[in-house]
């Protein structure tokens, strides 16, 4: 493959990354290397992380902040997928990924880059989504993985980066591993590795416990249009504050803590803890706007289809042909999805108690009714369920084993 010149290198500021950049130079001989700080809303503060690019030996250290088109094109279409990974993870680390890739190749394009690189090590999901990614859009880069494949300890890693100049961390490093950014956290290692272990309340940063969460309930209302959450509580919001909105409410309750074993790509099964208030709680609410709007049928193929689009995200392949097609299907389902939800949010829990829709709502109170204004023809029951039993009758009448 040859050597690589100039490499745009994805950066946060870490012991790893910061590692990159002489390890880059001098082990690989990469002649320049420019690193990126997304910001992704996670809260650094990122001019000491630009600083501290230069001072490791980057040319150029650039910071841009991603955090509108996150939202917009990458947590929005996830609450329209309803996307919950084993049922459960929203995915809040795994769409990010494609969206910094995207920059990155944009970086390299801009400047004339031949590679990308990046601080992934060789076990986690993340150098998966990496590499896919940077492969789909833009073939002809070369991909550089460090990380992946130096083999030193942290204990290394760290003298490695003290001879070029790169300060250790400064107090004794916390054991957690953690990824952050608007949608939520991600925390592991440590204690966590033991899987019987109930994760010590100091891993959490975005949630109440649900004993230091309000003793009163409070009603939260989503309002959702074509299948996007654009209020809260009857305030119209810009995507990136209604997230931060719902973050703070579900927070504040205790909603949205999540602790699982995972599969992940690379074949492990690994112990991990997530908060995610407000995407949880705005994939919660949108599930419950479609019951009403989307027909039985629709729901059905939707939730087969929600579970593949999760999956894909998850495995990297957020730019492959299966994840476009599906998401036009998707597309197609959310003209209806309008109205609203109300939760209420209550000591980790958050209650669907409320959903309507002016326009869309397919519930027909008149069909519903067990009361007088009843429109539904009961007598016609009778011969539908005559032709739909029909099948299990005779099989029945045949073949079904006596006891
Ligand atoms: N297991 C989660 C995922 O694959 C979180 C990964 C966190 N990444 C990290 N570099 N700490 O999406």
């Amino acid at each position: 493959m040859g050597r690589a010149k100039k490499a745009v290198l994805a950066y946060s500021g870490g012991v790893d990354t910061s590692v990159c950049i002489p390890y880059l130079l001098n082990e690989w001989g990469v002649e320049e290397v420019i690193t990126f700080a997304a910001d992704l809303g996670q809260g650094d503060e990122l001019e000491p992380i630009r600083r501290k690019a230069l001072d490791a030996g980057a040319s150029q250290s650039l910071v841009g902040d991603l955090i509108e088109p996150f939202i917009t094109e990458f947590a929005f279409p996830a609450i329209r997928a309803n996307a919950l990974y084993q049922g459960r993870y929203p995915l809040s680390t795994a769409l990010a990924r494609p969206l910094i890739a995207r920059r990155l190749v944009e970086i390299a394009r801009e400047l004339g880059a031949d590679a990308v690189a990046h601080g992934c090590t060789g076990k986690g999901n993340d150098q998966v989504r990496f590499d896919v990614a940077i492969g789909a859009l833009a073939p002809d880069l070369k991909v550089l993985t460090p990380a992946r494949e130096w083999g030193m300890s942290r204990e290394e890693t760290i003298a490695y980066g003290e001879r070029c100049g790169i300060p250790s961390p400064v107090s004794k490093t916390s054991p957690y591993s953690i990824d952050l950014n608007l949608l939520g956290r991600s925390i592991e290692a440590g204690p966590l590795e033991d899987p019987d272990v109930e994760p010590p309340e100091e891993v959490f940063a975005l949630t109440a416990s649900v004993e230091a969460a309000p003793d009163a309930p409070q009603l939260v209302e989503i309002g959702f249009e074509a299948g996007n959450p654009v209020s809260i509580d009857g305030e119209r919001l810009d995507p990136v504050s209604l997230i931060r909105r719902a973050n703070a409410l579900a927070g504040r309750h205790g909603f949205g803590r999540l602790d699982m074993i995972e599969d992940r790509v690379v074949g492990i099964k690994s112990r991990e803890i997530y908060e995610t208030p407000g995407l949880l709680l705005l994939i919660k609410a949108h599930q419950e706007i479609e019951s009403l709007t989307l027909g039985a049928d629709v729901l059905r193929a939707k939730r087969q289809l929600e579970m593949q689009w999760a999956d894909l995200v998850y495995q990297g392949l957020w730019f492959g042909a299966l994840k476009d097609a599906i998401d036009g299907f998707i597309e197609r389902t959310q003209g209806a999805v309008n109205g609203s939800v109300r939760l209420k949010l209550h000591k980790g829990n958050a209650t669907v108690v409320g959903r309507s829709s002016a326009g869309n709502s397919l519930y027909v109170p008149d069909m519903a009714t067990y009361d007088a204004g009843d429109q539904f023809d009961h007598r016609a029951a009778e011969g539908f369920i005559y032709v739909w039993g029909l099948p299990t009758r005779l099989w029945a009448a045949s073949q079904r084993p006596q006891p």
